[in-house]
């Protein structure tokens, strides 16, 4: 994959697909440190100290149109080789938590890309599913709750085109004013 945005929709594919009903994505650049972390965060069903061992290992994988799963090993290359990590901290029941740094100097460091895009896939395919976001770039973030448009929408589902078409220029609009002073 070219683009860390579309790590991101694999990893939240992995929540929605162990049944979380809350996913929070956190993406914060460090020019400092010069560190990009990106955090996701779910409630799904968790995983056993096994479970995560083997969710390390390519051939392990509980999908079963195909017999290997490389989300989290392609992640876990791409961070590394940037002179990065990946950490997974999991508990059966309650949720996982991954954590994926990289070093954003790094020549291999792949760009962040369409941040906006891949949370858009995720709120027009799972509107059930709340959205937590985070972006942060050194002293400057916003949030992103798609609770709170629950609220203010009522009985409107977050997919409806219209405001689907609103949410996503709300996420771009903040972006731009993220990168662009
Ligand atoms: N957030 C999560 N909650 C619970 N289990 C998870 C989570 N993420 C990964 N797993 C477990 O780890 C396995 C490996 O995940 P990985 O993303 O590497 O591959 P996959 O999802 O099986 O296949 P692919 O990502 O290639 O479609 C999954 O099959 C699943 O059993
Ligand atoms: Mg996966």
């Amino acid at each position: 994959m070219r683009e860390l945005s579309l790590y991101i929709l694999d990893i939240a594919q992995n929540s929605l697909a162990a049944g979380a009903c809350e996913i929070k994505i956190s993406v914060v650049e460090d020019t400092n440190n010069d560190r990009l972390t990106i955090k996701i965060a779910d409630n799904g069903s968790g995983m056993t100290q096994t479970q995560k061992r083997q969710a390390a290992d390519p051939f392990y994988t509980t999908r079963t149109t195909r017999k290997v799963g490389l989300g989290i090993p392609l992640l876990r290359m791409a961070a590394e080789q940037t002179g990065g990590r990946v950490e997974i901290i999991s508990k059966p029941g309650k949720g996982t938590t991954l954590t994926a740094e990289f070093v954003r100097s790094h020549i291999d460091c792949l760009p962040l890309g369409d941040v906006v895009s891949t949370l858009m896939v995720l709120i027009r395919t799972r509107p059930d599913v709340d959205i937590y976001y985070k972006r942060v770039l050194d002293s400057r973030s916003y949030v992103v709750d798609t609770r709170k448009f629950k609220e203010i929408l009522g009985d409107v589902p977050l997919n409806n085109p219209d405001v689907s078409v609103w949410v996503e220029s709300y996420l771009r609009e903040h972006e731009i004013q993220l990168a662009g002073h």
